[in-house]
C-alpha cells in the first residue's frame, strides 16, 4: 500500500472505500474516497485524516514514506468524521505534531476525541505558515461543509486542497480527473454539490470570492473525496461549475417528482410531462418509489421548473413524498418555480403544504392542483391548462 506522488513531494496517502453506498442519506452508488496528502518538505506535513475504519490504510501509505515520528503538522481542514476518523490514531502515533486548524477546527476535535496532550497552531484566513521550501496559506470557509471547514493552499505547487469543496463520491482505480471520462466526474460532483454544499451557495460565492481576491494560482485542485482536478482546464471546468451552482443558475428544464398508490397521481405527472415536451423544454421524471431523493435533488439543482405531485394517505403527505420535500426544505434550492398537485379521496389540501415549502424558499409558485380519486380526461385537461400558464409564470 504506497503513497502516489501528485506534485513534486506532494504525495496522495488517501483510501478508497469501494463499498460506501450511503453517505449521511445520500446514494453513493460509485463509492468514495476520503483523500490525505503528505508533502515532503523540512517540516513534513500531512493533510487531513481518513474515516476510522480505513485508518491502517492511511498508515501504511504514510509509512511507505516517512516514519510518523518525522512529521511536524497534521493539517485538520474539516472534522466531520470522514476526514478525522483516523486523527486520534495518527495523533498517537505522532505526538509530538502540531495540529492546524481554525478555532472552530479546534473546538470541534475536543468535541468529537480526547484530546489530551494534542498542541495546536491556530489559523485564520490569510496566515501561512512556511514548513521549509513551501508556504502553506489558509482560508476559512465555514459551512463548506461543517462551521470548522478551511482550506489549504501551496502557493509553490499552485496546488489547493480544499477538503470537501469540489469533491465528488466517486471511487475507482484513477486518481486524476483526466484518467476518468469527465462527464461521469462533473456528475458526480454536481450530485455532491446538491446532496452537501446546495444550502451553503453564499458561503461558496463568499470562499469564490475570497480566494480571487487572495490571488490564489492554483492550476492542481485536490480534493478529498474522489478525482484531482489538474491542470488550468480542469481547474476552471470546476471553478465554473461551482460558480454557476452557487448564484443558483438555471437551465430551461423542468423536474417532475411524485409517488402514486393506484395511478392517479402518476396520470398528472404524465399530463404535465407531455406539456413540457410540447413546449420543447427538458423535462424529466422521477417517480419516488423508485428513485432516490438524492439522484432527485442532484435535478432540481439546476432546473427552473419544479412540480411535486402527492397521492395523499391518511390525510397527510404520502411518506415518500414527505421525505424528499423534508430533505428539499433542508438543502434549500433557491430561485425556481414550483407547482404543487396530488389526488386525494376525502380530504384536499396537502399540495397546500407542499406548496408552502416552496414558497418558505422564495420560489415563484402557481396555484395547487388536485383532484378526488382518478382524474377524467376533463380533469387531464384543465391539469394541462394549469402547466400551461405554469410554463409562462
Ligand atoms: Fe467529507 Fe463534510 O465531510
Amino acid at each position: 500500500m504506497n503513497a502516489v506522488e501528485i506534485k513534486k513531494d506532494v504525495y496522495w496517502v488517501g483510501v478508497k472505500d469501494w463499498n460506501l453506498r450511503e453517505f449521511h442519506g445520500y446514494n453513493t452508488p460509485d463509492g468514495s474516497t476520503y483523500n490525505s496528502y503528505l508533502i515532503m518538505d523540512e517540516k513534513i506535513t500531512l493533510v487531513d485524516g481518513v474515516k476510522a475504519y480505513l485508518t491502517h490504510e492511511q498508515i501504511a501509505r504514510v509509512k511507505s514514506m516517512v516514519d510518523f515520528s518525522k512529521i511536524s503538522y497534521v493539517v485538520v481542514n474539516h472534522v466531520e468524521q470522514d476526514h478525522s476518523g483516523s486523527i486520534p490514531e495518527i495523533m498517537k502515533l505522532a505526538p509530538q505534531a502540531v495540529i492546524v486548524t481554525n478555532s472552530a477546527g479546534k473546538m470541534a476535535l475536543e468535541a468529537h476525541f480526547d484530546t489530551t496532550g494534542w498542541q495546536y497552531y491556530i489559523i485564520k484566513t490569510g496566515d501561512s505558515l512556511n514548513i521549509g521550501k513551501r508556504n502553506l496559506s489558509f482560508l476559512t470557509t465555514p459551512m463548506l461543509h461543517w462551521p470548522d471547514s478551511m482550506m489549504t493552499y501551496v502557493a509553490e505547487d499552485k496546488l489547493l486542497l480544499p477538503n470537501d469543496g469540489f469533491g465528488q463520491h466517486l471511487c475507482c482505480e484513477a486518481l486524476l480527473v483526466k484518467d476518468y471520462p469527465n462527464d461521469l466526474v462533473m456528475k458526480a460532483a454536481k450530485s455532491y454539490y446538491a446532496n452537501i454544499l446546495l444550502p451553503y451557495g453564499q458561503q461558496a460565492e463568499k470562499a469564490l470570492s475570497a480566494a480571487g481576491e487572495m490571488k490564489l494560482d492554483i492550476d492542481m485542485i485536490a480534493p478529498s473525496h474522489g478525482l484531482i482536478w489538474s491542470g488550468k482546464e480542469e481547474v476552471n471546468q470546476i471553478l465554473g461549475a461551482y460558480a454557476s451552482w452557487a448564484k443558483g443558475e438555471t437551465n430551461h428544464k423542468a423536474v417532475i417528482v411524485y409517488d402514486t398508490m393506484w395511478g392517479a397521481t402518476a396520470k398528472l405527472a404524465e399530463t404535465a410531462m407531455a406539456e413540457f415536451q410540447d413546449a420543447g423544454i427538458n423535462v424529466v421524471k422521477h417517480n419516488l418509489g423508485i428513485s432516490h431523493i438524492s439522484d432527485v435533488i442532484t435535478d432540481v439543482l439546476d432546473a427552473e421548473y419544479v412540480l411535486i405531485g402527492n397521492p395523499t394517505l391518511n390525510n397527510q403527505m404520502f411518506p415518500r413524498v414527505a421525505a424528499f420535500v423534508t430533505y428539499m426544505k433542508g438543502l434549500a434550492p433557491k430561485g425556481k418555480k414550483g407547482l404543487a398537485f396530488g389526488s386525494y379521496g376525502w380530504r384536499p389540501g396537502v399540495a397546500k403544504e407542499i406548496k408552502q415549502v416552496m414558497d418558505d424558499l422564495g420560489w415563484k409558485t402557481a396555484d395547487v392542483f388536485e383532484e378526488k380519486y382518478t382524474p377524467k380526461s376533463d380533469v387531464l385537461s384543465q391539469f394541462a391548462q394549469r402547466v400551461k400558464e405554469f410554463i409562462n409564470l
